[in-house]
């Protein structure tokens, strides 16, 4: 097994919280990171660095972990151009528009539903996402929602049933009816698939009462539940994802002050998804109250068709500080240990010996970068399983 020091490095994120110094983010700086094999093997000064067998100079720029982007919906055909297009013209965003992408996923092959799969795969890769969670949910039948599970499992394993996205139209008139195959003979073909089970509760999509029945039958067949929580409108989702000890409760957009207590004295994660609220233009969560409550927060992109097109984790991050009221620190964290917190993973997210060698290095002197200078392609480096891939 080969070994690599990455030196000369002016910004180091380690997000070890042993290195305090003021920031969650556990900064060295003029630091090296020795890589040996598909793992950290060493963090600290470069002038400290072990001799290995090669050697590569960052040039004066910042290294992070690679970004955990964990809740995205990257299986579908088509796109929502013309809804994009009215909703900025005025229209108000509904989950409805969620039927068009399942029509558009329904008639698509196997082979171009994997090849939109990887190409935006390619696009995260190449702005310095180096995991993904992706979810089904624009299938919407047995057949359609397994292949679409079988689909991403090829490239992650942070795989999620969505069959309850919507009730399909072939179902407008007998919601329990779907709830039923949701979770029966639907269930038991994707159980296999995923890791993960997720309820889209919204008005139009599903309520508290399904959420949990659907939830706790996936439950029961070994999935970990994470919801769709609080999006458009307040609920009862967020503390259903606490009482269940989902993993995330995702979107937090629309929240009382018990919904924010409930995370606070919990293990589950507010998942805050920006790209969401720039694309619906609806009012932005705030971050703010919830870092200051106490509550762990990821943040996501929530790549998908309809409400938020974007593969972008950095543009994630600067709307974030821009306008959540998150510290540049905060949204690094949020978007690299916080998204492994939410797919319950202590692998990644953080640069520390034994860590997965997952690392993003920025053609920025530190990570600041990100929200500073926004919509600039600042990846200069990704490394995934200690494999440089950009
Ligand atoms: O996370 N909220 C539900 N699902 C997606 C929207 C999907 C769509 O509009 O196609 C979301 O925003
Ligand atoms: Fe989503």
């Amino acid at each position: 097994m080969s070994s690599t020091v990455i030196t000369n490095i002016a910004t180091l994120v380690t997000n070890d919280p042993s290195l305090g110094r003021g920031s969650p983010l556990g900064l060295i700086q003029d630091a090296a990171v020795v890589v040996d094999g598909d793992r950290i093997a060493w963090t600290g000064e470069s002038s400290k660095a072990p001799a290995t067998d090669n050697r590569v100079d960052a040039g004066g720029r910042a290294v992070l972990p690679g970004f955990v982007d964990s809740h995205s919906h990257l299986v579908f055909a088509g796109d929502r151009t013309q809804e994009f297009n009215a909703r900025m013209s005025g229209r108000a965003y509904s989950a409805g528009g969620i039927r068009t992408t399942v029509a558009a996923t329904r008639a698509a092959s196997d082979a171009e539903l994997e090849a939109n799969l990887t190409r935006y795969l390619a696009e995260a890769l190449r702005q310095g996402t180096t995991t993904f969670e992706t979810k089904s949910g624009y299938g919407l039948t047995v057949e359609d929602e397994a292949r679409a599970l079988r689909l991403a499992a090829r490239h992650t394993d942070e795989v999620t049933y969505l069959g309850a996205h919507i009730v399909p139209p072939d179902f407008a008139e007998d919601p329990a009816g779907y709830v039923a195959l949701v979770t029966g003979e639907m269930l038991d073909a994707c159980a296999p698939h995923a890791r993960w089970i997720d309820v889209f509760c919204e008005k139009g999509a599903f309520d508290g009462d399904q959420a949990r029945t659907i939830l706790t039958a996936g439950r029961a067949k070994g999935l970990h539940p994470r919801i769709h929580a609080n999006q458009l409108s307040y609920g009862p989702c967020v503390q259903l994802a606490v009482e269940l000890d989902a993993a995330s409760a995702d979107h937090c957009t629309h929240l009382t002050d018990e919904d924010v207590d409930a995370l606070a004295n919990s293990s589950t994660v507010a998942t805050l998804l920006p790209g969401a609220e720039f694309s619906t233009r609806a009012d932005w969560p705030n971050a703010r109250r919830l870092l200051d409550a106490g509550v762990t927060v990821a943040l996501s992109t929530d790549c998908n068709p309809g409400s938020s097109f974007t593969s972008s984790v950095p543009f994630c991050i600067a709307l974030a500080v821009r306008d959540m009221g998150m510290t540049p620190d905060e949204a690094v964290w949020s978007a690299t240990a916080g998204g492994a917190r939410a797919l319950r993973r202590t692998d990644i997210g953080h640069l520390t010996p034994g860590a997965r060698a997952d690392l993003t290095l920025l053609d920025a002197p530190s990570h600041v970068h990100l929200s500073y200078r926004p919509g600039v392609p600042l990846v200069a480096g990704v490394w995934r399983r200690g494999v440089r891939e950009i």
